[in-house]
């Protein structure tokens, strides 16, 4: 005997024996149940009441079983609905399928088989239920007020991703690492109309040239050794959604080419395949790299750059958005309080003072990962200063010396838009520090900027902080890799290679 579900049930059948039969036991089980000798009358009753279920036999007087189905599901297609059909009318019920019925079931049947039925229905609404609570967690994770901030440049920065989230337009996302381009581009997904078709992300530098090619555009049966099957791309799996190729400045140029190729005839060739593939995929690119300067030594397509420089963005970095700072921290306070049961209320004066000397040269991840690593390792519901581990105040004070500093970085030309006048993108070649800087407080170079501010105090390189954030990580946490990749949001193998690349060794730390 089946258990009774929340969902309710509405029976359709002009012979009373038929439908009693059914009402009556599944009532007697706890079911909610309802019976109707109509079409007509069963359209009534859903008009009064919605039902989760409909069990309908299709030769009915009057409307027919069939058109039934058609109005119900045209209404509410979540509908589960059931077919009862006279032996020999299969193909009917086959028909009623085709049209969005759940499953049919032959007369006469006893009611063991309608439990069952009744079984795989509640299981099937069950996962559409958790399928909408997923999407609309999604959506709200998503949401465009998920993305902080209120300073003058994040507000221009809402409106324009209003604007282009309700069209199809072509989108790139220029910003220093960590400044929120991910974040960015789900919200512009998840804002847009192809909200509920699907978001596909692909890291560019994630993948070998070879690998990228067929992760973007599939590949044929027998197009190389292993290739056993077709295997679809992440373009045809966005088919009519929206596909996010982060770090686009890192394609090399023989995939570049068919990237063009993609957006001027929104077609591509699966590799191994002789016929053209068809695509409707908005396409959202981020990059840390200056484009422009990649145009320029030969490293980027212009005419791809062109082509994906259709609606820019660029999203400013912490140290231009400093009055941000006191909004992103109570943000981060709420988020890590809920995950760690903690009660942080607030960062005391000397520590906001610190967070606002401080260049933040990893942006919000960096602020992200400092409050979490806080929050974490400390109960008590005012972060002071002492929380801040030595390692860290170091490079609060080694950097925040050149603190706020947008003289750091050159001027691009044809970048110069109303957000970044004054820099390019950490592009490792616009990095001012020609040995001659000096060191100064700081204080007074808010003003500076342009190529010849050369007065500024050297930045610390980024591979150096990097370096240090990881180890210090990786004290704190006793070694554990996974642990270590999780806390600062990185994957294993980012890790273990950055491990290698700066040579970090346990007994150093
Ligand atoms: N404006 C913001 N408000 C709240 N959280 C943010 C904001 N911007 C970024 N974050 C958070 O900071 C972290 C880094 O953001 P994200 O991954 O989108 O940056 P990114 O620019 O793609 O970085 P990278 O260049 O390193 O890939 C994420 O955890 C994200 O949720
Ligand atoms: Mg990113």
């Amino acid at each position: 005997m089946i258990k009774p579900t929340g969902y309710s049930i509405l029976v359709v059948d002009d012979e009373d024996i038929m439908r009693n039969g059914l009402c009556e036991p599944l009532t007697a089980l706890g079911f909610d149940v309802r019976g109707a000798a109509s079409a007509e009358e069963a359209l009534k009753l859903l008009d009064e009441r919605e039902a989760h279920i409909v069990i309908t036999d299709l030769r009915l007087p009057g409307m027919t079983g069939m058109q039934l189905l058609s109005r119900v599901l045209e209404k509410k297609p979540a509908t589960a609905m059931l077919v009862m059909t006279a032996y020999g009318s299969v193909e009917t019920a086959v028909d009623a399928m085709k049209k969005g019925a759940f499953d049919y079931i032959t007369k006469p049947f006893s009611f063991d088989e309608i439990q069952i039925m009744i079984e795989k229905m509640s299981e099937k609404l069950d996962l559409v239920i958790e399928n909408e609570k997923l999407k609309t967690e999604l959506k709200g994770k998503y949401r465009l007020s998920n993305i902080i901030g209120k300073s003058k440049k994040m507000q221009a920065m809402y409106e324009l991703i209003e604007k282009v989230s309700s069209s199809a337009a072509t989108v790139i996302i220029y910003g220093e690492s960590g400044t929120g381009k991910e974040l960015t581009a789900s919200a512009i997904h998840y804002s847009g109309q192809r909200v509920n078709k699907p978001y596909i992300k692909l890291n560019c530098a994630a993948l070998p040239e070879s690998l990228l090619e067929s992760e973007l555009f599939g590949y044929e049966k027998g197009a190389f050794t292993g290739a056993l099957a077709r295997k679809a791309g992440k373009f045809e799996s966005a088919e009519g959604g929206t596909i996010f190729l982060d770090e686009i400045g890192d394609i090399v140029p023989e995939i570049q080419v068919k990237l063009l190729r993609v957006l001027q005839e929104k077609e591509f060739m699966r590799v191994g395949g002789v016929t053209p593939v068809r695509v409707d995929v908005r396409i959202i690119c981020a990059t840390n790299a200056n484009l422009v300067e990649k145009v320029k030594a030969g490293k980027f397509r212009e005419d791809l750059y062109y082509r994906l420089n259709v609606i820019p963005i660029y999203i400013p970095s912490l140290r231009e958005r400093k009055e941000d700072i006191p909004l992103l921290i109570n943000h981060f306070i709420a988020k890590f309080n809920s995950e760690n049961n903690k009660k942080f209320k607030k960062v005391s004066d000397e520590v906001l003072k610190l967070f606002f000397n401080y260049d933040w040269p990893g942006n919000i991840r960096q602020l992200e990962n400092t409050m979490e690593r806080i929050i974490v390792l400390n109960d008590d519901d005012l972060v002071t200063k002492d929380m801040i581990t030595p390692d860290l105040m170091a490079e609060f004070n080694t950097v925040s010396a050149a603190g706020a500093n947008p003289g750091g970085f050159i001027k691009t030309p044809g970048q110069a838009s109303d957000f970044y006048q004054s820099r390019s993108f950490n592009a490792p070649a616009a990095v001012v520090d020609d040995g001659t800087a000096k060191n100064n407080t700081g204080s007074s170079q808010q003003a500076v900027s342009g190529v010849n501010a050369l007065n500024i105090a050297p930045l610390a390189p980024l591979e150096e902080v990097e370096r240090a954030h990881i180890a210090r990580a990786l004290k704190i946490l006793d070694w554990n890799l996974s642990k270590t990749a999780r806390s600062l949001k990185i994957d294993r193998k980012t890790l273990y290679l950055k491990i290698e690349k700066y040579k970090i060794e346990k007994e150093v730390y």
